[in-house]
């Protein structure tokens, strides 16, 4: 069952930046500032200390309360370790996410290697580590390793390596040898993905064939070993056209038998995807709309080059949220005052358009003038 080939759209290029904008406060200039519309009487503005003593997001769970205690370095480790079985992910499965885990699924069970492709912050890496997180239910193995590859990646971050002390005084021995992510999942059969995969150089590229074709890979002095069956390689990357991309070689193309193409989602999905990355600072649904509306403007506005993620829209509620307990405004204001703040580093215009100009035209057109 394959899905539709891929369908290079996004490009990029570097604008000159131009003013960067300022948190606009209204503790400032009040006076500058139009008198609240539609906020209700009843609720009661809190102050910047009030909001950061209360946030969810800086509150400690039990397990971790310090209260005064210093940790050694190791008592910190053990506290921050990741356990899977604790940090259950929960993600929205509408529309082309459930049609691209149902490809995952059927990938793994024909033993065919797929890779997801779309632009930045689209959700690939979120889907993988869901797609981990059931396979180690269904199957009981929770093997899951993950390298995210770049310029300098090199074959032996991902065989491993041979500690020199150790090499010195026992040779090229077990002992010696630290295993790499792609060793410790074939070895046990399990599930490796390999992020933002067109990054990696062509060398390091080419040190991928042989695991893919063969599942075989030598390590060097030890000896050539086979994966455990259950061995699933996952590709990731946007789309090759991006800067700080390479071409993803031929030979290793060939070797992904399923291309999954994610876009970004519809209107529905997006904002149940904005809805559940806000879990605390709830905003209603006209102002979600008006999120979407905005983030989705820059993907169709004729100056911008590179438009807004997901992280965007979740930029903005969180913010937008917070905003809206500590100001007594209108709730349009307060989301076209702050949404220059996320937007500017988000997008990037075409060549000689001014960043400010498109932003403040987005903004008024979906919430008024900012
Ligand atoms: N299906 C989803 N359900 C819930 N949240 C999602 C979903 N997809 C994406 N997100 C959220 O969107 C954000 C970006 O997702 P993610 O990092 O997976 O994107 P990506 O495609 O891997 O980006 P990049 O190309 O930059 O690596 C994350 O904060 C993630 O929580
Ligand atoms: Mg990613």
């Amino acid at each position: 069952m394959a899905k539709k080939p891929l369908s290079k759209t996004t490009t990029s290029s570097k604008s000159s930046p131009s003013k960067i904008p300022t948190l606009k406060s209204p503790e400032v200039a009040p006076t500058q500032k139009k008198p609240p519309t539609s906020i209700s009487k009843k609720k009661k503005p809190i102050d910047n200390l009030s909001i950061l003593k209360t946030s969810p997001y800086l509150k400690q769970s039990s397990k971790s309360q310090t209260s005064g205690k210093h940790f050694t370095l190791k008592e910190l480790f053990e506290r921050n370790l990741l356990s899977q079985k604790e940090e259950k992910m929960e993600i929205i499965l509408s529309g082309q996410y459930q049609d691209a885990l149902d490809l995952m699924y059927e990938a793994d069970a024909s033993n065919l290697y797929p890779i997801l492709v779309g632009p930045p912050g689209i959700g690939k890496t979120t889907l993988c580590r869901y797609y981990a997180q059931l396979r180690a239910e269904i199957t009981g193995n929770d093997s899951f390793e993950w390298i995210t590859f770049d310029e300098s990646t090199k074959p032996a971050h991902l065989v491993g390596s041979f500690n020199p002390a150790t090499t010195i005084q026992k040779g090229f021995s077990f002992e010696a040898f630290n295993p790499g992510p792609l060793i410790k999942s074939m070895l046990n059969g399990g599930l490796f993905l390999a992020n933002e995969i067109n990054r990696a150089t062509e060398y390091t590229q080419n040190s991928l064939l042989e695991p893919l074709e063969e599942k075989t890979l030598a390590i060097p002095h030890i000896g050539r070993i086979k994966a455990s069956p259950g061995f699933f390689f996952i590709g990731a990357m946007n789309p090759s056209e991006l800067v700080g991309t390479h071409r993803l070689g031929e030979a290793l193309k060939d070797r992904f038998n399923v291309w999954i193409e994610l876009d970004y989602p519809d209107k529905k999905t997006e904002m149940k995807i904005i809805e559940h990355n806000n879990p605390y600072y709830k905003i209603n649904e006209s102002t979600l709309e008006k999120i979407y509306l905005i983030i989705n403007r820059t993907r169709t506005h004729h100056q911008i080059q590179t438009p807004a993620s997901l992280r965007s829209g979740i930029a903005l509620a969180r913010l937008t949220g917070v905003a809206q307990k500590k100001v007594k405004k209108d709730p349009d204001k307060i989301l076209g005052d702050i949404a220059s703040n996320v937007l500017f580093g988000a997008i990037q215009t075409k060549p000689g358009v001014k960043i400010n100009d498109v932003i403040k035209n987005i903004i008024s057109q979906v919430v008024g003038s900012a």
